[in-house]
């Protein structure tokens, strides 16, 4: 099976961005730390990321009958989005929801998720091995089905 893994806007600038909040590691090593984790668990990745909101809507219509699971950290949109959250229930395929910080402890804005309701799961405040978690937690799922 293939997992999609989707970084949403900003990710690309992991490493630099606000490394007290999100860490020195790189978007590359985020990645490289989900292709660890699927290689383990006997799934191939596709990895994307993008700043531009409609990019992103078309690549999970894309998944819809071409991949068995997504994987998302939706950034920002998470907190604004109910077009990539309604985009995210159209492949009929389970969603795991990522996030570096724990978004729980940090400001209200962030406290409110559109995406949370559509996932199976949600992993937030384990930095880039929440990308490990969420794969296998994906596959297992997969395995279950
Ligand atoms: C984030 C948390 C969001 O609130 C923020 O807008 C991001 C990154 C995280 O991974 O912790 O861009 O999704």
């Amino acid at each position: 099976p293939t997992v999609l893994l989707l970084n949403g806007p900003n990710l690309n600038m992991l490493g630099t961005r606000q490394p007290e909040v999100y860490g020195t590691a790189t978007l590359a090593d985020a990645v490289a730390v989900a292709e660890r984790a699927a290689r383990d668990v006997g799934v191939e990745l596709t990895a994307r990321q993008t700043n531009h909101e409609g990019q992103m809507i078309d690549w999970v219509h894309e998944a819809r009958g071409t991949v068995a699971g997504i994987v998302v950290n939706p950034g920002g949109w998470t907190h604004t989005s109910v077009a990539l959250a309604d985009a995210l229930v159209i492949p009929e395929v389970p969603v795991v929801e990522v996030h570096l910080s724990n978004v729980a402890a940090r400001e209200p804005f962030r406290h409110h998720s559109y995406v949370s309701p559509i996932a199976t799961a949600v992993i937030a405040g384990c930095g880039i091995l929440g990308y490990d978690f969420a794969i296998r937690t994906l596959a297992e799922r997969l395995s279950n089905r």
